[in-house]
């Protein structure tokens, strides 16, 4: 089975081919970073524009590489949303338009699902499990007994995790999106010059709150002269990631306890985080818990997840009409 997948939920235009015989035949990503750095952050009307722009010809470019035409495909998977309307109505337009001109069967995909399930596109999943979902939109708790269900423990009061990092970097002057320059500077960085809070860490829930760090970090830098040195900048680098990794393997941990699972796995552009990772392997590996991190290309947005998640629905025997909506918010938990 050949499934086409195209994600555009946010700032990247994706699509990639799956094919059962040889998984994921090819991704490609057209990144719009350079668009909207200016900004510092994502501006929704450029977003939807260069999809438009880039979504066809994206397509055109990997049928060709896979010396492919579109009635050799078996199916079509679109992020149906969660993420920006704008961006999404042009992924789904452009989903629907080339099911409807090559008749072939279409299937919307829950981008979180599609963030989840990249974990199989590195190793099979072991299951139970319970899938920390951190991006720039979303920081979740989901339990996971097998494919296609999903429980939602818990998630953010406020920001989520990506935001964090991408809110922190803004203040020391790092480029958008911030989590892997953050990421790259905290390497560098001394432990103990700098202190950040851990809210929430008595709340019996699975809750995180981040809001707050983005204020503490502001009150910090705001102190220091200015232009910020290299090391100051590694060094409050390494603590905020110290105090966002420790509110989210501590969640992890506490939930994966709750449900007896066997298994951990981390999902979404956070979980490309080195120093997450590495604590998560430590932390799971003590307590006997499966733990194989996704591979770092599928933790970012990309079509690969989108064509494998679309997948496993048509194998099912899932598929869409034409009059699929695209959703903007939705938990995965209470759609299908
Ligand atoms: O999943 P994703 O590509 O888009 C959303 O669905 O939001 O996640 C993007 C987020 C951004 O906030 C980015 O800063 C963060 O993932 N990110 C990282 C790293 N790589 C990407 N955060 C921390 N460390 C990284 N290495
Ligand atoms: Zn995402």
């Amino acid at each position: 089975m050949k499934i086409l997948g195209i994600e555009p939920s946010c700032d990247d235009t994706s699509v990639a081919l799956d094919d059962s015989e040889r998984g994921v035949a090819e991704s490609l990503v057209s990144s719009q970073v350079d668009l909207h750095d200016h900004f510092g952050g994502v501006v929704p009307e450029l977003a939807s524009r260069a999809h438009l722009v880039n979504l066809l010809p994206l397509v055109d470019y990997l049928l060709e590489r896979q010396e492919l035409r579109l009635k050799d495909l078996d199916g079509v998977a679109v992020t149906a949303g969660p993420g920006l309307i704008g961006a999404l109505l042009v992924g789904l337009s452009t989903g629907k338009a080339l099911c409807a001109a090559a008749d072939l069967p279409l299937v919307g995909v829950h981008h979180i699902e599609g963030h989840i399930l990249a974990n199989a596109l590195t190793a099979d999943m072991v299951l139970p499990a319970v899938v920390l979902v951190v991006s720039g939109g979303h920081t979740e708790v989901v339990y996971m007994p097998e494919v296609g269900k999903y429980e939602l423990m818990g998630g953010t009061l406020d920001d989520a995790a990506g935001e964090a990092f991408d809110k922190t970097a803004k203040l020391l002057g790092l480029p958008y999106p911030g989590g892997p320059h953050i990421d790259r500077m905290a390497e560098k960085g001394t432990p103990g010059r700098f202190s950040f809070p851990r809210p929430l860490q008595k709340d019996p829930r699975i809750v995180f709150s981040f809001s707050g760090l983005k204020t503490a970090v502001r009150v910090v830098v705001d102190d220091l002269p200015r232009p910020l040195d290299e090391q100051t900048v590694a060094d409050v680098s390494y603590e905020v990631q110290e105090a966002i990794v420790d509110s989210l393997c501590d969640r992890l941990l506490r939930a994966a306890r709750r449900k007896h699972v066997a298994a951990v796995y981390l999902a979404g552009g956070v979980a490309a985080n080195g120093r997450l990772r590495s604590r998560v392997a430590e932390e799971a590996a003590a307590r006997n818990l499966h733990f194989t991190p996704p591979e770092r290309v599928y933790c970012t947005d990309n079509a690969a997840m989108i064509a494998y998640a679309g997948w496993c629905h048509f194998a099912a025997g899932r598929r869409d009409t034409l009059d699929l909506d695209s959703f903007p918010r939705k938990p995965l938990s209470s759609w299908r």
